[in-house]
């Protein structure tokens, strides 16, 4: 039967294929781990899940910019304040250098609080002739190379669970507590810029900000007085890859009586899970929360627009992201089809551009990494194409840390492949930095820049007209 056409339940995905799945030993531990888990408090509430599609909906219709970012894979070793901190601080100041150039909202979605489950491209992993079972995230077995720890352990999910919570509860004390005031993140930004060997590029947006807000200042509008400045609105997301324990946190809101997933406020299908038969897709068709679903080389358009049509039934806005994660020497052979094939269709979605998982390469030395270049390539790929097409490049989707790590190659401190083994802390894959963060995020606000400039061209004869 198509997917559609069946009931959905929390658990029918349960009588489909599921790919990735870890295979856990001991079945009685697993189910009393799921039991527990589902007696648990929600993380998220329904209502904050709404909210955000209600702010998707308007990426979707072209009035606002979504940055999603954080951790390839959360570890539940490196689970401190500092690491929250720093990585929230870079996000914001990404947020507003996008907000102030695209002159619209920029919805904030973490890849945090939840972001524990890793598919991988092969289920072994082989060193010095030793093969076991590849690490699969913290939530499912550990990252050491012994067969111990390779194991799946079912108590990981109650751990990731109070990790979870306790990120979060951070992360809404930074975003409502004045740690994010405006005044406050302009000031690290304005820090970026003095230190940067590209510092002329960046200071004549940075120089705009700073007399905006001395104007609104004059102005008596101030965080004091104006709870907007002080604070922010922040959601989280991770890959829905793990089922039984997103099905054990599913819960019915009771005022709709809709089901929510509530580990995080969005979810997203990944790019070797997106079987239209299978249960990942059958999971998500059901859950209200906003969905992404990545789109990689292989996914065709009949594909997309069949996953639409059981993702999002009723074209609601903000419901359905397409993360395109193509790679900088692929995304136009691709893209341009895939976006043509949802316009005709009439299918309002939010289009993202994800430019590091079809950028990854292996160095010379063996590690994994990602040239910056090829990253920044592909958002202005990105960016054109949608030019090209009249459609609205919608949002960005970026593995990143507010650390000074040394994983991705490039830059404009530039960090050579000699330099990979300094400081490389990923679990998983190799995340931009908090510099390279940063410089994407000034780079993004000049096409967001542009973008405007068109629009209000556009718009101009229309208002003469009227
Ligand atoms: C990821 O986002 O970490 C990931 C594995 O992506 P993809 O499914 O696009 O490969
Ligand atoms: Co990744």
């Amino acid at each position: 039967m198509p997917a559609a056409a069946s009931k959905w339940t929390p658990e029918s995905w349960k009588s489909k294929p599921v790919a990735q799945a870890p295979v856990y030993q001991n079945a009685a531990e697993l189910a009393e781990v799921e039991r527990r888990l589902g007696t648990f408090p929600p993380l998220v509430f329904a209502g904050e899940a709404r909210k955000l599609q209600k702010s998707l909906a308007q990426v979707a219709n072209g009035q606002a910019f979504l940055l999603q970012g954080g951790d390839c894979a959360e570890s539940f070793a490196e689970h401190s304040a500092n690491n929250i901190r720093d990585f929230f601080r870079v996000f914001l100041q990404m947020a507003v250098v996008l907000t102030y150039a695209g002159g619209s909202p920029v919805v904030k979605v973490g890849r945090i609080a939840g972001q524990f489950a890793k598919p991988r491209s092969s289920p072994m992993e082989k060193k010095d002739g030793i093969e076991l079972a590849s690490y699969r995230g913290d939530i499912i077995n550990g990252p050491d190379f012994n067969a111990e720890a390779r194991e799946p352990d079912p108590k990981r999910q109650l751990e990731a669970y109070r990790q979870s919570a306790a990120t979060l509860n951070l992360l809404r004390a930074f975003a409502v507590g004045g740690y994010a005031d405006l005044e406050r993140v302009h000031q690290w930004m304005l820090g970026f810029v003095k230190g940067s060997p590209q510092a002329a590029r960046y200071e004549q947006l940075a120089q705009r900000i700073s007399e905006t807000l001395a104007f609104m200042r004059a102005c008596g509008i101030t965080s004091e007085n104006t709870p907007q400045l002080q604070g922010t609105s922040f959601y989280t997301s991770h890959e829905a890859l793990l089922l039984g324990y997103e099905t054990a946190l599913t819960r019915q809101d009771s005022t709709s009586g809709d089901f929510y997933a509530t580990s995080g406020h969005m979810v997203w299908i990944g790019d070797r899970t997106r079987q239209l038969d299978h249960g990942h897709v059958e999971f998500c068709r059901g859950i209200k929360n906003p969905i992404g679903l990545k789109c990689g080389p292989t996914l065709e358009a009949d594909g997309l627009l069949r996953l639409i049509d059981v993702l999002d039934p009723k074209n609601e806005a903000g419901r359905l992201t397409l993360i395109a994660r193509f790679g900088s020497d692929k995304i136009e052979k691709h893209l341009p089809q895939l976006i043509r094939a949802v316009k005709k269709a009439g299918r309002n979605v939010v289009w993202s551009c994800d430019p590091m998982h079809g950028n990854t390469i292996t160095a010379a030395n063996g590690y994994k990494t990602r040239p910056f270049d090829r990253v920044l390539e592909e958002v202005e790929e990105f960016f054109a194409i949608h030019r090209g097409e009249g459609t609205h490049a919608g949002g960005v989707h970026i593995e990143m840390t507010g650390q000074a790590v040394t994983e991705c190659t490039g830059g404009a401190n530039p960090i050579m492949e000699t330099d990979l083994s300094d400081r490389y802390h990923t679990h998983c894959d190799p995340r931009l930095n908090a510099d390279q963060a940063l410089e994407l995020a000034f780079l993004i606000a000049e096409r967001l820049k542009e973008e405007r400039t068109v629009q209000n061209a556009q718009a101009l004869p229309t208002a003469a007209a009227e």
